[in-house]
């Protein structure tokens, strides 16, 4: 694994790099982020370098993802402290491009994925996709990578940009990474460095909640009343729902009654902080 990481700002020194090993007949595979690093993304590296022969890793706090009212100003940065770890992961490259590099004056382009964005977080953060999608197509076709990971830990998000990678016809394999939990279960995240002392001791429960939300679904429960009883859990502890629902593993269809094959995420506020999760139906062992 390497330690040496070399860290590049614009677009042209992120393609000559690219080039140079794709010239070589080696392969490359990203590993997009907005930093704040922590096991999740560094687990998304390692398994990015078992895939491929490189690693490039990006750290972009993309504004255009953030609503009105979001955390933009507050998002962590620490460049030093993120390339250490992306690093120690085994990234070779990292590509961190200022707001001017990746939105230079009269940038008018969107991309909007429909449907799939529509429920769930694109109810609440109305223009949050339009900013995933927009930056996600650009960090590809900047790269140019054979490969890009992105974690199940953001479920919606990797429906969302399989989905466009197919419609778009970019010749990028699209490839999802798995949760990476604290030992309580909790899903890492750097928004749990929002969470108080107290909400950080009741936060695990959003798993957990979940967790047998799936196990009860598994043995023929309905989803209604799977997702009731966990609903109640949640409240009962002081989390404030914004969305638990069962959907369909890949269309993120809607789905009642009792099924046997699904994912259930969810969105719940504790406090000021907005924490995701998801669990696959049958639960994982
Ligand atoms: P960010 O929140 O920094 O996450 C970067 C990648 O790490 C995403 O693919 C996310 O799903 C993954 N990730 C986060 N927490 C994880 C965990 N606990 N286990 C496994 N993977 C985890 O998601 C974004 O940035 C942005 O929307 C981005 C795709 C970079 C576009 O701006």
């Amino acid at each position: 694994m390497s330690t040496e990481l070399e860290i590049v700002r614009t677009v042209a020194d992120l393609r000559a790099r690219v080039a140079a090993w794709h010239a070589r007949g080696e392969t490359v595979a990203m590993v997009p982020t907005m930093g704040a690093i922590h096991e999740g993304h560094m687990s998304l590296v390692q398994q990015a370098n078992r895939l491929a022969g490189h690693v490039v890793a990006s750290i972009f706090v993309n504004p255009l993802q953030f609503g009105p009212n979001e955390d933009f100003a507050a998002y962590p940065r620490g460049k030093a402290r993120d390339a250490a770890l992306l690093a120690q992961a085994g990234a070779a490259l990292l590509f961190t491009p200022n707001a001017n590099e990746m939105y230079p004056e009269g940038f008018a382009t969107k991309v909007h994925v429909a449907g799939i964005t529509g429920g769930l977080c694109g109810a609440t953060r109305p223009d949050h996709f339009d900013g995933v999608a927009t930056v996600v197509t650009k960090l590809l076709l900047q790269c140019t990578p054979d490969i890009a990971i992105f974690g199940e830990k953001d479920y919606q998000q990797l429906l969302v940009i399989q989905r466009l990678v197919r419609d778009l016809n970019v010749p990028i394999e699209i490839v999802g990474g798995p949760i990476v939990r604290e030992p309580d279960g909790l899903a890492l995240s750097s928004r749990n460095a929002y969470l108080s002392a107290e909400e950080r001791e009741t936060a695990p429960l959003l798993h957990a909640a979940i967790q047998q939300a799936s196990h009860e679904l598994a043995a023929g429960l309905s989803a209604e009343q799977a997702l009731e009883s966990a609903r109640a859990a949640l409240e009962a502890a002081g989390f404030r729902v914004d969305y638990l629902e069962a959907r369909d593993p890949e269309t993120l269809a809607p789905l009642s009654g009792p099924v046997a094959s699904a994912r259930i995420l969810v969105a719940a506020f504790l406090g000021k902080t907005r924490l995701i999760d998801n669990v696959p139906v049958p639960p994982q062992a």
